[in-house]
């Protein structure tokens, strides 16, 4: 399988919408979506923001998904969404693996629902190690969830 990843770009945005928008996944990432002005605000802001790493996700020149880091809390913290449509082709896997490679920020850190199984899978094949089975903060969109912490240390360092 082969896929790239570029720079968002503005018209990436409806697909970014849609992935966001359905229930399964944001049940899956237990995150509250957002409505469609809502998240292009959200998205202008990061566009306009060079702190935020945001790359999509193509699959033969398809848009398939989108990879962030950005800072949480303190905490430099990785993201991820890929179309349902494009499931279990371990696409987030190999995705993750190529952003880890141009994304140099360490620590990086990942808040992962308890019950979304396949996204710890992805971290953790990706050398990112769990720190927290119950990880607080006030700071996160979506219902209330018990959210694990993960974390990629820095080269080396464990
Ligand atoms: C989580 C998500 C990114 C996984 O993307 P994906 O491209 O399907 O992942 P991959 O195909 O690379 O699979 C990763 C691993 O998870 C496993 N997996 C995939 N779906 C699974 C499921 N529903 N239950 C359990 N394991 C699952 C795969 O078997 C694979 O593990 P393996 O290599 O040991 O076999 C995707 O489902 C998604 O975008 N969900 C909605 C948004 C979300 O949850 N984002 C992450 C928030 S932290």
């Amino acid at each position: 399988m082969i896929i790239a990843l570029r720079d968002v770009v503005e018209d990436d945005l409806p697909t970014l919408f849609e992935h966001q928008y359905d229930p399964v996944a944001y049940t899956m990432a237990a995150y509250a979506p957002r409505e469609r002005d809502a998240f292009m605000e959200h998205w202008a802001m990061i566009l306009a923001n060079p702190e935020v790493t945001k790359k999509s996700i193509l699959l033969g020149g398809e848009v398939v998904g989108d990879m962030v880091r950005f800072e949480r809390a303190g905490l430099q913290e990785i993201g991820y969404w890929i179309g349902r449509e494009h499931w279990g082709k371990g696409i987030a896997s190999e995705a993750l693996t190529r952003f880890l490679d141009l994304e140099p920020v360490r620590p990086l850190y990942a808040i992962v629902a308890e019950h979304n199984i396949a996204s710890h899978r992805v971290l953790e094949k990706c050398g990112f190690t769990l720190m927290d089975r119950n990880y607080e903060s006030t700071d996160l969109p979506g219902p209330d969830a018990v959210d694990y912490l993960f974390m990629l240390a820095a080269s080396g360092a464990g």
